[in-house]
């Protein structure tokens, strides 16, 4: 039995890349779901079921209205700023939108009576991590604001779990997310994509005139830095789990979302020029500070307590959909950025 079916789900940041992908999986579990976004960096396009409302998280009224009026069962929160270049750069604009403005909603949601929140955290809240694969409780250190500014809303989530029993959340913590929908319908569209997969395909499509490697001197078995990917779909197989979980009066939780084995930069780079037949220009630079050797998920803890099983494990799949969704996004006549 589908035990999604009619429940009325609040999407903030539901036009973005991952947002998107979870509102396609919701929608196809016969949810009702209402989007909030500004579309800062998401698309009205990218929205392919339920309504949506183009809000900021900072209006008060307008974020009140919206809550009030659709009265959700859950809320999925995605809508943050996500460049860690930018968040050194200007903490603050990361501190108002990924903490302040998460604070703004949770008292929102509090007066509203809407007591069950999904959180998009990041692997990003674990800084270098001492061992891997990485375990949830792992230390907290991050190592820039943007990292630190999730860090500091799971707190005020685990804070407010502990209070007055009318509140339950699951944060997952998102490992390397790439890929796209198999029909290109929806996928990536960063202004200033900084992902490694992205980078590649951009390049071997001609954006960029090559790709660079920061670092080769990595105490890993080919010298680059090893990330564990997790494809779109199977990361919204996770907040679907998530949300039966919380729905079904399930605990306050966290979960990890890899899939526990990691891919060099040099791997990514061979499959995507076998996938895209592009010999992609590579130069080999230094070292970028703060990039950990390896980062790669136990998810071992999302699997048992969920049930959670991915069906996209496979780096030639994930490179292939995101290649497939970079080419027709090149032939999309429409952009409807405001
Ligand atoms: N992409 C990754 O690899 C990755 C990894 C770890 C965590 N995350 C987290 O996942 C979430 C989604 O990331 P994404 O990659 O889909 O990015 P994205 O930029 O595509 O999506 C963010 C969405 O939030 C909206 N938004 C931002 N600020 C808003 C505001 N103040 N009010 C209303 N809407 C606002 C944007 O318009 C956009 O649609 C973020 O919370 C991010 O931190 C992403």
């Amino acid at each position: 039995m589908n035990r999604l079916k009619g429940k009325r789900i609040l999407v903030t940041g539901g036009a973005g890349y991952i947002g998107s992908h979870v509102v396609k999986a919701l929608g196809e579990a016969g949810c009702q779901i209402l989007v909030y976004d500004n579309l800062s960096t998401g698309n009205r396009w990218a929205v392919l079921h339920g309504e949506l409302v183009v809000g900021d998280l900072s209006d008060r009224t307008a974020l009140t209205r919206a809550v009030v009026g659709f009265a959700p069962e859950a809320v999925i929160h995605f809508a943050a700023h996500i460049e860690v270049g930018e968040s050194v750069r200007d903490p603050l604009k990361y501190y108002r939108n990924n903490t302040a403005n998460a604070l703004g909603l949770l008292e929102v949601l509090r007066g509203a009576g809407v007591g069950s929140l999904i959180f998009s955290s990041t692997a990003a809240v674990y800084g270098i991590p001492e061992s891997i694969p990485v375990k949830e409780d792992a230390p907290l250190s991050p190592i820039n604001p943007y990292g630190a500014s999730k860090a500091m809303t799971e707190r005020i989530l685990a804070d407010l779990a502990c209070g007055d029993g009318a509140f339950r959340y699951v944060a997952l913590r998102y490992f390397n997310v790439a890929g796209a929908d198999p029909s290109s319908r929806i996928g990536q569209d960063y202004k200033n994509p900084t992902h490694l997969i992205t980078r590649a395909l951009k390049t071997a499509a001609g954006v960029y005139p090559r790709l660079e490697v920061f670092g080769t001197d990595y105490p890993t078995p080919d010298g680059t830095c090893i990330r564990d990917y997790i494809h779109v779909d199977d990361l919204a197989s996770a907040h679907l789990a998530a949300l039966g979980h919380l729905l079904g009066g399930g605990d306050s939780s966290v979960f990890n979302c890899g899939y526990g084995h990691g891919s060099s930069v040099r791997e990514v780079i061979a499959v995507v020029r076998r996938v895209t037949g592009v010999d992609i220009p590579v130069v080999e630079g230094a070292r970028r500070e703060g990039d950990p050797p390896a980062l790669v998920a136990d998810s071992s803890r999302i699997s048992a307590a969920l049930g959670w099983t991915p069906r996209h494990d496979d780096l030639e799949y994930i490179v292939r959909t995101a290649w497939d969704w970079e080419r027709a996004l090149a032939s999309r006549a429409v952009d409807s950025r405001p």
